[in-house]
């Protein structure tokens, strides 16, 4: 078997006494999509963000295509980097939360290029060529000269992918990122994040969205209590589930839905 692209050893994390990921371990092989789906406060968040070290793991290790991410090793000892080093490996993962934290005075296309251009030292022509490339690929290239606040949320989050997408990321991690838009703004996004799907990308989603997940992901796991309670197939851990926690969790989603 070739070697996983994304590896998650042991990883724990609290927060004061909290003890809030108590041992999560998982592979995420290339192209492939992983759905994380779980109670409110189970940790699904904080594992998306130890992934790509927004939050510090308090044990545990992230391998990311075979390097060791956020650490390096000194001798046997293993140390955390720079922010000047962790900001230049986080940049190969892309990120989109449930907030699109959109720059409020710049256009769509300075939103998208901006990082290129500052932190990636790319000359403006060459970041704006790119720009509206995956802003194509989101079908949003016709707002590039708009300003956030003129579009809705759903246009916003689709922004906030493309400018994801701008870092030419290996691994695509999302964060709810339909959760905080009105229902009839859901479908263009996820249509959106189906079709970087299809393109064989590499993604972690965390989502409300059972149906969504079961169709899209190749692999769900479910997560309870800070660890990993259940995984497997999409279809087969949706559609016959065996933890107890599971089976309640997924009937409340469809009552909800
Ligand atoms: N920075 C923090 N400081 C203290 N506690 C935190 C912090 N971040 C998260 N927590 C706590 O850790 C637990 C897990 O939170 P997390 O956000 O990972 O849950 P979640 O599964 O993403 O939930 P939701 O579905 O509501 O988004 C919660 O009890 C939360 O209050
Ligand atoms: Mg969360």
């Amino acid at each position: 078997m070739s070697e996983p692209l994304l590896k998650v050893e042991n990883l724990h994390k609290s927060f004061g006494s909290l003890d809030v990921l108590k041992g999560i371990d998982l592979e995420l092989g290339r192209g492939e999509k992983i759905a994380l789906i779980g109670p409110s406060g189970c940790g699904k968040s904080t594992c998306l963000r130890c992934v790509n070290y927004l939050e510090t793991p308090n044990r545990g290790h992230i391998y990311l295509d075979g390097e060791l991410f956020g650490e390096k090793k000194v001798g046997d000892r293993h140390v955390h980097m720079s922010e000047k080093e962790l900001a230049r490996q986080r940049a190969t993962i892309g990120m989109v939360f449930q907030g699109f934290y959109l720059w409020p005075h710049l256009t769509v296309r300075d939103n998208v290029a901006i990082a290129q251009i500052k932190v990636n030292g790319m000359a403006r022509s060459e970041a704006y060529d790119l720009a509206g490339e995956v802003l194509r690929k989101v079908h949003m290239e016709h707002k590039s000269d708009e300003y956030p606040e003129r579009l809705s949320g759903g246009q916003q989050q689709r922004v906030a992918i493309a400018r994801a997408l701008a870092q030419r990321p290996k691994l695509l991690l999302f964060d709810e990122p339909t959760s905080a838009l009105d229902p009839e703004l859901v479908g263009e996004v996820l249509n959106t994040i189906h079709e970087l799907a299809n393109e064989g990308r590499s993604m972690m989603l965390v989502t409300h969205e059972i149906a969504f997940a079961r169709e899209v992901a190749d692999r769900v796991i479910f997560m309870d209590d800070g660890g990993i309670a259940e995984q497997g197939p999409a279809k087969e851990v949706i559609d016959s589930p065996v933890n107890k926690r599971l089976k309640s969790f997924l009937g409340q989603m469809l009552e909800r839905h």
